[in-house]
């Protein structure tokens, strides 16, 4: 009878045992955009290679449009372990504490996505993603978004028209300094938060890729969107250090293989969904697009390239001057 006992509580054991075994590792992965934007998309070609890739031991739960967690709140949840995966912009990393990829956010570095993969894809891409882990975060990609529009409820078309304007942006030092240069008010904000701001006229106006602005629809409550491209944004792809290295190694290998894959696909696709996404705002009538003529684009280049001076100090002289050698930015030569 005991003897009986003893092999049902070890068959219960063992069933039980093999039933956790097999449970998946679930890797909560919270981002702030729409499913229909190149890192919402990014995130669920991930989830599906993912997958595929460790035959179903990996399950990826994506959590589009903050309804997680917010801008703030999902980093902090990344090192509590709350989450284990997110891809920030690069101009929300100041708060942790890691402010020079807020070198991302000056305005005109960049020319476009070539000068830009020059840094993302090199040294000092590596170094600075090497930067997160004494946060407890490791860095495993970079991916696109693009260059930004700038939207008011007026035309945008010289700096003397941001003036007293209250414009929202994310939580970058670079940013504010940005949008001072030209006589705004910057206004840190989450971004689940802009539509209704914008809307409700808490602030005036604000910037992004056309990919933001179309699928969160701010052009519906904003008269003006200038193509001004006077700056970046873009990802890091990033995951709870302990979590990602406590993995098995052949999960981790599949990890590592499905995010290459994620990668080169979220990239690929940013320009196509940028150049759509303004397609469709033209199309919708709800606001109008500004092309600059080249002096104008000269005096917003005028006005805002000082940042890069102000805030070398923030995110460092040198790697401004590296990043200037990479691309060939002149900025005495506007
Ligand atoms: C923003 O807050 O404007 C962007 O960082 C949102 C995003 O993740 O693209």
């Amino acid at each position: 009878m005991k003897f009986n006992r003893l092999m049902v509580g070890l068959a219960a054991a063992a069933f039980s045992f093999a039933a956790f075994a097999q449970q998946p590792i679930v890797i909560k992965f919270s981002h702030v955009v729409a499913n229909d934007t190149p890192k919402g998309k990014g995130a669920d070609f991930f989830k599906q290679k993912a997958e595929e890739l460790t035959k179903g031991k990996v399950k990826v739960e994506v959590y589009p449009n903050s309804t997680l967690y917010k801008d703030k709140e999902e980093m902090e949840a990344l090192q509590l372990g709350a989450v284990q995966m997110l891809a920030p912009s690069l101009a929300k990393f100041g708060p942790l504490g890691v402010k020079e990829f807020e070198v991302f956010d000056l305005p005109y570095i960049f020319d476009g996505y070539d000068d830009l993969h020059k840094v993302t894809n090199g040294p000092i891409g590596k170094s600075l993603l090497n930067k997160l882990e004494g946060k407890g975060i490791m860095g495993l990609a970079y991916w696109d978004n693009g260059l930004k529009v700038m939207s008011a409820n007026k035309p945008l078309r010289n700096p003397d028209d941001f003036k007293g304007l209250k414009m929202r942006i994310q939580s970058s030092n670079v940013l504010d300094a940005q949008m001072r240069a030209v006589g705004a008010l910057p206004q840190k904000m989450a971004f689940s938060e802009v539509y209704q701001a914008l809307q409700t006229g808490v602030v005036d106006g604000t910037e992004n890729p056309p990919s933001n602005l179309y699928t969160q629809k701010m052009h519906e409550v904003q008269k003006y969107v200038t193509l001004s491209d006077h700056g970046y944004l873009g990802y890091a792809v990033i995951v709870n250090k302990k979590f990602w290295e406590g993995l098995p190694a052949d999960i981790r290998k599949s990890l590592d293989d499905a995010m290459e894959q994620a990668t080169r696909y979220a990239n690929q696709i940013a320009k196509v969904e940028n150049d759509h996404a303004l397609a469709e705002v033209k199309k919708s009538g709800k606001s109008e697009l500004i092309s600059l003529t080249p002096e104008q684009k000269k005096a917003w280049k005028k006005a805002m390239v000082k940042v890069h001076d102000q805030m070398a100090g923030r995110v460092g002289k040198d790697l401004i001057q590296t990043i200037y050698k990479e691309t060939g930015f002149n900025p005495d030569k506007l």
